[in-house]
């Protein structure tokens, strides 16, 4: 049992550097090979001990999850008690990245919130109740719980660690349409284009793909523009969707690329973040 009253846990925003669907399984989830990496970007979840529990959201991007109705924070809380034990909190939840667009937002929240509770009451960070925890949460919980660079397979729960890129200028692009993951999924052809290769972070990105582009493209065309928009840019190493959409992301070799891509991309009217690869 810690002392602490209260803990601020950081939730980045997830990115696929590639993302290899190479089958689909019987219990209807599809078999991946992912390059998962983080962004300084993010929301921010803060869990006080508190008498009763209460939620309570704030930020850029609260309307739209509050209009969701259960949320992933929540509902970790719940699992963490279970668990764990630990009494009541107050959880602020501070949402800056747009839901439900393929960069973890729910997912992050989640691991950050299971993070915070750990601190809280003395748990490990790596205890595997923690992590049975995130696994039952959702298929991203897991990588993000861990919150570094990793190769995921499974559903996206097997990780490897992997190291390279941290620093990389980023840039986010969201053109404010939602997708739903299980309807993407649900539109991959079925074609195994084999998998992620191995050695150089950057070169075994590039060599890579995201499988559920195709999907997501079909069902919202303004993924199309945003992709066109970003690859007209100098100085990018790397630009793609992300998860099941609808961000993008690109990769730049120096800040100033990176800052005048999002100057030219701000009449759009999307949503954009100018940050790193942690
Ligand atoms: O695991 P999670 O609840 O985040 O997944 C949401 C949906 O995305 C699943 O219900 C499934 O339709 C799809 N999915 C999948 N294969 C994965 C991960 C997610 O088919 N590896």
């Amino acid at each position: 049992m810690s002392d602490l009253l209260t803990v601020t846990e950081h939730a980045p925003a997830k990115l696929n550097l590639a993302l290899h669907v190479r089958h689909r399984r019987a219990d209807g989830y599809h078999e991946l090979e992912t390059l998962f990496a983080f962004v300084e970007h993010g929301d921010v979840v803060r869990v006080t001990r508190a008498g009763a529990d209460s939620f309570t959201l704030t930020g850029p991007f609260a309307a739209a999850l509050a209009s969701e109705g259960d949320n992933l924070v929540t509902r970790a809380a719940a699992r963490f008690r279970e668990a764990c034990g630990g009494g009541a909190h107050a959880i602020e939840l501070e949402k800056h990245l747009p839901i439900a667009s393929g960069i973890g937002g729910g997912s992050a929240d989640a691991a950050a919130t299971l993070r915070a509770l750990a601190a809280l009451h003395g748990v490990a960070h790596d205890d595997p109740r923690l992590f049975a925890i995130a696994d039952g949460l959702g298929s991203d919980v897991p990588a993000c719980l861990l919150g570094r660079t990793a190769l995921g397979r499974g559903r996206g729960e097997q990780l490897a660690p992997l190291e390279g890129l941290t620093g990389t200028p980023v840039l986010l692009v969201n053109p404010g349409v939602g997708v739903s993951t299980a309807a993407v999924f649900r539109g991959w052809d079925g074609i195994d284009r084999g998998p992620i290769g191995d050695g150089d972070l950057l070169a075994v990105a590039r060599t890579g793909r995201n499988d559920l582009e195709a999907p997501a493209r079909a069902m919202a065309p303004a993924i199309d523009a945003v992709l066109h928009a970003l690859a007209m840019h100098p100085g990018i190493l790397l630009s793609r969707m992300s998860g099941s959409g609808a961000t993008c992301f690109a990769l730049f070799a120096s800040d100033s690329a990176r800052d005048a891509a999002a100057r030219a991309l701000r009449a759009q009217g999307w949503w954009l973040a100018a940050t790193r690869l942690r």
